[in-house]
C-alpha cells in the first residue's frame, strides 16, 4: 500500500494501563502470576509504560507492582497514586526497584467533581497538585500528573492547574476523557488550547487517556495526536472501567495501517497483538467479542460468496492488514482426533493458553474424547475445556 508519510514520523509512546484501569473492569480482577504474565508480554511486545497497579490500593497491588518493577526488562513500569501524600509515598515505593519507574498520580479538576466529591475549592485543588507532584518529584525522576474529568474541565482552569503540575516537576500531563463524553473535534482541540496557552508546556509530553462510553475512545486518542499528545493510554482488549478504555491493539493498528495519513510511529511489534488479546482476555476471564477490531475472532473471516470470491483473487480486496501483522497465521492447525500432544501443546500456545503438566494431560484426555464424539473441534472448544478445568480446579 502507498505511504505518502513515511520517513517524517514523530514517535507516540504507548502506555498500557490493562493491570490497572483495565482490571478495574468489574469481574476483570487478575491474580498475581496472571499480572506477571501479563506485563512480561507487554515489555516484550514494545510496550513502553506498563501501568502496573495502583500500590496502595492493597497489599496485592504494591506486591504486584513491585515485582513487574523487578521483572521488566524495557518497559517503563508506572504506579498510580491519588493526590494524597501516602498514595504517593507507597507508589514510589512500588516502582523503586525498576530500572525505569514513574509515579503516575491524578487528580479531579472538573467542577462537578471538585463540588460534588472532593468538596475542594480550586484554589485549594491547585494547591494539592503543587505539594503532591512535587513529593512525587522527589522519589523520581518521572512524574505523570493527570486531570482527571479533564474534558468537562473550565479550560481556563485546566490550564491553571497545567502550569501548576509542570511547574512542580511533572513530565508527563495527562488530560483523560474519564467519561468517555467528548467528541474528537473538542478532544484535539483541547490538546491544542492548552498547549497554546501553557507557557511552559513544551517542557512536558501530552498524553491521551479516553473512555469508551460513546465509543469513541479510538477516534478521539487520535485526534489528540493531532493536537499535539505523544502518549497514548490504552488497554489489550478495550477493557476498563464501564465501556472499557481505547483498545491498545486498535490505536496501534490503525497508526500503522493509515501512516499514509498520519504522521506517528510505535515501537509496538504488532505481530504479537493477538496473543496479548488472548493472554489478556484468559486472565481477566473477560471474551472478545467475536466481531471486536483487530483481535475479534471475525476480525480476518469471510463470510459472503462475493467477498470469499475476492479474497481468492487478491487477499487486498477485502483485508486492509494482513493477518500475519497481527500474529495470525492463515495456515491454522485443525485439531481432531487425530492429532496428538505436540499439535495440541502448540494450539493451547497459540490461544495464550499455558497449563501445568498434570492440567495439560487432563484436558489433552477431555479434549481426545470430545474428538471422538465431534467431527470439528473449534478453539472455543478447546478454549472451554480448559476454562472447566481451571474452574474446577479452583473449587
Ligand atoms: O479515567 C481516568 O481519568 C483515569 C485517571 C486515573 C487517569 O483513569
Ligand atoms: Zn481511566
Amino acid at each position: 500500500m502507498t505511504n505518502s508519510m513515511q520517513g517524517s514520523k514523530d514517535r507516540v509512546v504507548i502506555f498500557d494501563t490493562t493491570l490497572r484501569d483495565g482490571e478495574q473492569s468489574p469481574g476483570a480482577t487478575m491474580t498475581f502470576d496472571e499480572k506477571l504474565a501479563v506485563a512480561e508480554t507487554l515489555d516484550a511486545m514494545g510496550v513502553d509504560i506498563i501501568e502496573a497497579g495502583f500500590p496502595i490500593a492493597s497489599n496485592g497491588d504494591f506486591e504486584a507492582v513491585s515485582e513487574i518493577a523487578r521483572r521488566a526488562k524495557r518497559a517503563t513500569i508506572a504506579g498510580l497514586a491519588r493526590a494524597i501524600p501516602a498514595d504517593i509515598a507507597r507508589a514510589g515505593e512500588a516502582v523503586r526497584h525498576a530500572q525505569r519507574g514513574r509515579i503516575h498520580t491524578f487528580v479531579s479538576t472538573s467542577e462537578i467533581h471538585l463540588t460534588h466529591q472532593m468538596r475542594k475549592t480550586q484554589d485549594e485543588v491547585v494547591e494539592i497538585i503543587l505539594k503532591t507532584v512535587a513529593q512525587a518529584r522527589d522519589l523520581v525522576e518521572d512524574v505523570e500528573w493527570s486531570a482527571m474529568d479533564a474534558t468537562r474541565t473550565d479550560i481556563d482552569y485546566l490550564c491553571r492547574c497545567v502550569e501548576a503540575a509542570i511547574r512542580s516537576g511533572a513530565t508527563t500531563i495527562n488530560l483523560p476523557d474519564t467519561v468517555g463524553y467528548a467528541t474528537p473535534q473538542e478532544y484535539g482541540a483541547m490538546f491544542r488550547s492548552v498547549r497554546e496557552r501553557v507557557p511552559n508546556s513544551d517542557k512536558a509530553v501530552f498524553s491521551v487517556h479516553c473512555h469508551n462510553d460513546l465509543g469513541l475512545a479510538v477516534a478521539n486518542s487520535l485526534a489528540g495526536l493531532d493536537g499535539g499528545a505523544r502518549q497514548i493510554e490504552c488497554t489489550i482488549n478495550g477493557i476498563g472501567e464501564r465501556a472499557g478504555n481505547a483498545a491498545l491493539e486498535e490505536v496501534v493498528m490503525a497508526i500503522r495501517t493509515r501512516s499514509d495519513v498520519m504522521p506517528y510511529e510505535t515501537g509496538i511489534d504488532t505481530t504479537m497483538l493477538t496473543r496479548a488479546s488472548k493472554l489478556v482476555s484468559h486472565a481477566a476471564n473477560f471474551p472478545v467479542q467475536y466481531n471486536k477490531a483487530i483481535v475479534g475472532r471475525n476480525a480476518f473471516a469471510h463470510e459472503s460468496g462475493i467477498h470469499q470470491d475476492g479474497m481468492l483473487k487478491h487477499s487486498e480486496t477485502y483485508e486492509i492488514m494482513t493477518p500475519a501483522s497481527v500474529g495470525l497465521t492463515k495456515t491454522s492447525l485443525v485439531m481432531g482426533k487425530h492429532s496428538g500432544r505436540a499439535a495440541f501443546r502448540s494450539k493451547l500456545t497459540e490461544l495464550g493458553i499455558s497449563l501445568s503438566d498434570n492440567q495439560f494431560q487432563d484436558v489433552f484426555e477431555r479434549f481426545k474424547d470430545l474428538a471422538d464424539r465431534k467431527k470439528n473441534v473449534y478453539d472455543e472448544d478447546i478454549e472451554a475445556l480448559v476454562d472447566e478445568k481451571l474452574a474446577t480446579a479452583h473449587d
